[in-house]
């Protein structure tokens, strides 16, 4: 038996919806307890998949864990183990973020290479020379990353690209290194932003936070902190997507508006109008959305995380639609499942090019990565008759309630359990 999600389109969205905490921040977090003895506690943690995963990977590091609903508390002992589990890491990409924190309390590490996967190669060329600049040794060894740094000092740091991984496993690493550690075209996304703040709070000392520079003056041990993980910016974006492309009015309540600026500025392109408030926006569309360009890049640019939305929403635009890809190479593969929807679309490298159609056709699609995921099932709310979307796993993984949240705002989507197709 298999899951997947029956969306019936044609329904104009409306009402309004809570978005909890971001995935890519509470797993960040959850890794950067690691760098205080004592229990760490973490509030609007989102309830879905990874977090339980990471959890494990703590466990597996001898930290005692326990999430109940949005609250994730860590138990983080004085003698930690420096080697993370094999099992427990190879579930979970995000889990190679444990690196920094490792080697910052153990001086030495050990994580398995997490791989590839459906968006394309992720290689951490960046986050191992990161480390080395801070004095520690890196080795791929029998599919591992084997760190070991017995004094890390501080050290100027120029990343090739502002990578959000790599910005945050060297910062992690560098708040207990000896001296000021300095990194240059850092990553800005708000979730870096986040981390920086927790480990402020912890007893960190970190300048330029939320600038493409950041000087981190080492200091010797930190303390547990309690923490309010910031809001899911692309789990917002995801339902002001959903609105213009449904013709609705959907107001996103827990989000900073702030994050989501260049966002609702391209909707208003589109012919949305919207209006915002401190931790809340509405997104409010009449008629058939325009075509738009977007060109991904590293926050404050177009997140690749929404590229799935941007590209079903130019399927429905009246005209046509170019977006550009910059950060994930194999990110457009999931375009072949939209074509299977209707969509006319091409892609070549970089770009895509998508001409819009009135209305989508239903078809069973399955869904590659998160983004992916939700790009389809939105495109599904445009398309006549029934679309199946299947591994639904993958939108589990990063979007809580999703199937009870679009049916608060009046879509008709279910969760059924058949053999699959
Ligand atoms: C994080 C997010 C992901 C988002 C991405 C970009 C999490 C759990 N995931 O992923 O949802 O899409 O940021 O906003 O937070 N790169 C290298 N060498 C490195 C590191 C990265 O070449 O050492 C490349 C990657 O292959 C990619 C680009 O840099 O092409 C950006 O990657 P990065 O910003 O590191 O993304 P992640 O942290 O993996």
């Amino acid at each position: 038996m298999a899951e997947h999600f029956a969306v019936t389109g044609g329904a104009r969205l409306q009402g309004s919806v809570d978005v909890v905490g971001a995935k890519n921040s509470v797993l960040k977090l959850m890794a950067a307890a690691l760098l205080a003895e004592g229990t760490t506690t973490l509030t609007n943690c989102p309830e879905i998949l990874d977090v339980p995963l990471m959890a494990d990977v703590l466990r597996s590091l001898g930290c005692g864990v326990t999430v109940e609903r949005d609250t994730v508390a860590i138990d983080v002992p004085a003698r930690l183990g420096a080697e993370a589990d094999y099992r427990s890491v190879s579930k979970l990409r995000a889990s190679v973020c444990v690196l920094g924190p490792l080697i910052a309390r153990c001086r030495r590490a050990v994580v398995p290479l997490p791989g590839g996967d459906a968006i394309g190669s992720r290689p951490l060329d960046m986050h191992q020379a990161g480390l080395q600049r801070l004095g520690a040794t890196t080795e791929i060894e029998h599919g591992r990353v084997v760190a070991r740094g017995d004094v890390l000092r501080g050290a100027q740091i120029w990343l090739d690209f502002p990578s959000v991984g790599a910005t945050e496993n060297i910062l992690m690493a560098a708040v207990l290194a000896d001296g000021t550690t300095v990194i240059d075209n850092a990553a800005r996304e708000p979730e870096i932003v986040d981390l920086a703040a927790m480990l402020t709070q912890m007893g960190a000392k970190i300048e330029g936070i939320g600038t493409s520079t950041l000087s981190v003056h080492g200091v010797t041990a930190l303390q547990p902190t309690e923490h309010r993980v910031i809001g899911d910016r692309i789990v917002g974006a995801t339902w002001a997507f959903a609105a213009a492309m449904t013709r609705g009015e959907v107001t996103v309540r827990g989000v900073d508006p702030h994050h989501l600026d260049l966002v609702l500025d391209k909707l208003r392109s589109a012919g949305a109008e919207t209006e915002a408030g401190t931790q809340e926006f509405t997104v409010r569309m009449d008629g058939r959305p325009g075509a738009i360009d977007f060109v991904t890049l590293p926050y404050p640019g177009f997140a690749t995380d929404l590229q799935p939305m941007a590209i079903a929403l130019s399927a429905v635009a009246d005209g046509t639609s170019m977006i550009t890809e910059n950060v994930f190479e194999a990110r457009f593969r999931f375009v072949d499942e939209m074509v299977r929807l209707g969509a006319d679309a091409r892609t070549d490298g970089h770009h895509a090019v998508v001409r819009g159609v009135e209305r989508l056709s239903s078809a069973p699609v399955w869904a590659s990565d998160i983004r992916a995921g939700a790009g389809l099932v939105l495109a599904g709310l445009c398309a006549e008759g029934v679309t199946q979307v299947w591994d639904v796993e993958h939108i589990d993984r990063g979007y809580p309630r999703f199937v009870e949240n679009l049916q608060g705002l009046g879509a008709d989507v279910e969760r059924v359990l058949t053999d699959p197709l």
